[in-house]
């Protein structure tokens, strides 16, 4: 079977949004919601290892997410930097190998260590590599490959800059979700999400539980991925000219 149209997706990456609306509804700090948010997260990632997914990529923190008050920044940092280190003997145990992707410039000593430590120890995990997105954007990522070629004196074509991506250590993005009822994307991962499918939720992050993860399967599972071309070539029935005339 072509592993493109297969039913569990290899990769799937997710826009967590919602942990502050979720926090306000219970009439708590926005940072209670994002603590809940990791919550979620952990249940997410041991559903997808236990579902077949390969790579699960996720957005935790955005180039633009620095312009928010600075309670929350210096909160989300903090939380970065203790979920990392208190999660990484249960991520080793399940077989994850996490990957932080984003810009390093700008972060704290200790949310860049925590980060290293937690890629460190999980390195030789094979089945699921988790790439979190933190101090991440598209457009940075885009500018940054390009940056890299330039540097190197390479041509920029195509395979050069996807070589140079952030995520290049893994296939596009076969699945993505968005939380939270927005439909946008944010500066998530604008050079990998040429083909990949959309899922939007209207459940918060933290709200985000197996069988809304199953519902997003589901109806990725039901869609046919044409990549450009017709559905009678996909199905491998190619129109034939003869019946045509
Ligand atoms: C997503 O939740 C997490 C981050 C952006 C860090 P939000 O904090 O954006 O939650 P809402 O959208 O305000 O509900
Ligand atoms: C996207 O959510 C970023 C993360 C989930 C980390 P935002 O809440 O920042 O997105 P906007 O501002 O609603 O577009
Ligand atoms: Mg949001």
């Amino acid at each position: 079977m072509n592993p493109a149209n297969s039913s569990v997706p290899h990769h799937i990456a997710i826009v967590m949004d919602g942990n502050g609306r979720w926090a306000r509804k219970r009439f708590l700090p926005r940072l209670a919601g994002h603590r809940q948010g990791v919550e979620s997260l952990r249940r997410c990632v041991r559903a997808c290892a236990a579902r077949g997914v390969r790579v699960l990529t996720v957005f935790a923190f955005s180039s633009e997410n620095w312009s928010r008050p600075a309670d929350e920044v210096s909160g989300l940092m903090e939380l970065m930097a203790k979920a990392l280190a208190r999660e990484v003997p249960e991520l080793s145990r399940d077989g994850v190998c996490v990957h932080f992707v984003g810009e390093k410039a700008g972060l704290s000593d200790g949310v860049r260590q925590g980060l290293a430590q937690a890629e460190a120890a999980t390195v030789g995990n094979t089945r699921l590599t988790l790439n979190v997105c933190f101090n991440y954007g598209g457009r940075w990522d885009i500018a940054q490959a390009a940056a890299a070629l330039a540097a190197r004196g390479e041509p920029i074509t195509e395979a050069n800059l996807q070589a140079a991506t952030a995520l290049a250590h893994v296939p596009d993005p076969d699945l993505v979700i968005r939380t939270g009822g927005e439909m946008r994307i944010s500066n998530f991962l604008l050079w990998q999400t040429a083909y990949s499918e959309f899922f939007f939720s209207d459940r918060l992050w933290p709200d985000f539980d197996e069988a809304a993860l199953d519902e997003a399967i589901a109806s990725y599972a039901a869609r046919e991925r044409r990549f450009g071309l017709t559905s009678e070539q996909v199905q491998g029935q190619e129109p034939r000219e003869a019946l045509r005339a």
